[in-house]
């Protein structure tokens, strides 16, 4: 039995955007606690207690609003990539069936989550169906009514959404405006933020979240 996928989601896809960074901190804080199973860059890793973790971008699917005639949750659900009209729709099932489990980190827009990611979960179902979910969420309030909204959301699309689901105060961290060039997209987070999240027990609800898509995976 080969080793497990987790997929931490990148969420937001304007630009610039503070995204990317979060879901990097969130990989980092995963990728170096001892007790989670990590398994990094070894493809010929076969343990199926490994959990190798990949960053999936939404902003590089480059899906468009959604536009797919067939109803997701009505295609076979052992093979529904080859039933969908659309082949950025049938593109993105592969990417997200190679996948046993996802961190959602995300946003909150208007008291919920982006278009995008709403858009991007719309597109499928069976891909989705039944795998474990966990949620990090970040706003200048922390991002829990976007939180609620997805579990809600996961919850429609029978994942196994997991408890813990930090919620990341943005305060002093400049919130990214204007245009920026490609290599200037990155927003570092300010240090205060950081000394905030780690004060406020973020990593270790971080680690907590990990822990629980572990199990949840272990339940397979
Ligand atoms: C359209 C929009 C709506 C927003 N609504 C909220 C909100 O309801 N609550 C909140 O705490 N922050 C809100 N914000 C602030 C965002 O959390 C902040 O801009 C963050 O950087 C957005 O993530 P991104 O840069 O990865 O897109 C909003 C930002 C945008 C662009």
């Amino acid at each position: 039995m080969p080793s497990k996928n987790v997929a931490i989601v990148t969420c937001s896809t304007r630009s610039p955007r503070l995204n990317p960074t979060i879901t990097q901190y969130v990989y980092d804080v995963l990728a170096h606690n001892p007790t989670f199973p990590t398994q990094l860059n070894n493809t010929e890793d076969t343990d199926p207690r490994h959990i190798t973790l990949s960053i999936l971008d939404l902003a590089k699917q480059n899906l468009p609003l959604y536009d797919e005639t067939v109803i997701p949750a009505s295609l076979p659900a052992s093979d529904p990539t080859a039933h969908y009209t659309k082949e950025h729709a049938k593109a993105w099932s592969a990417v997200v069936r190679q996948y046993d489990g996802f961190i959602f980190v995300t946003p909150q827009y208007n008291w919920s989550i982006p278009a995008s990611l709403k858009n991007a979960l719309d597109y499928l179902f069976h891909e989705w169906k039944g795998k474990p979910a966990g949620i990090v969420s970040y706003g200048s309030r922390g991002g829990v009514k976007a939180a609620d909204h997805l579990k809600d959301i996961l919850t429609g699309l029978r994942m196994r959404v997991v408890g813990t689901a930090p919620g990341l105060v943005i305060k002093h961290t400049g919130l990214p405006v204007g245009a920026l060039s490609e290599e200037e997209e990155r927003v570092d987070v300010d240090e205060k933020d950081l000394e905030g999240w780690k004060d406020a027990g973020m990593e270790g609800m971080m680690r907590n979240l990990g822990m629980e898509l572990v199990c949840e995976l272990d339940r397979e």
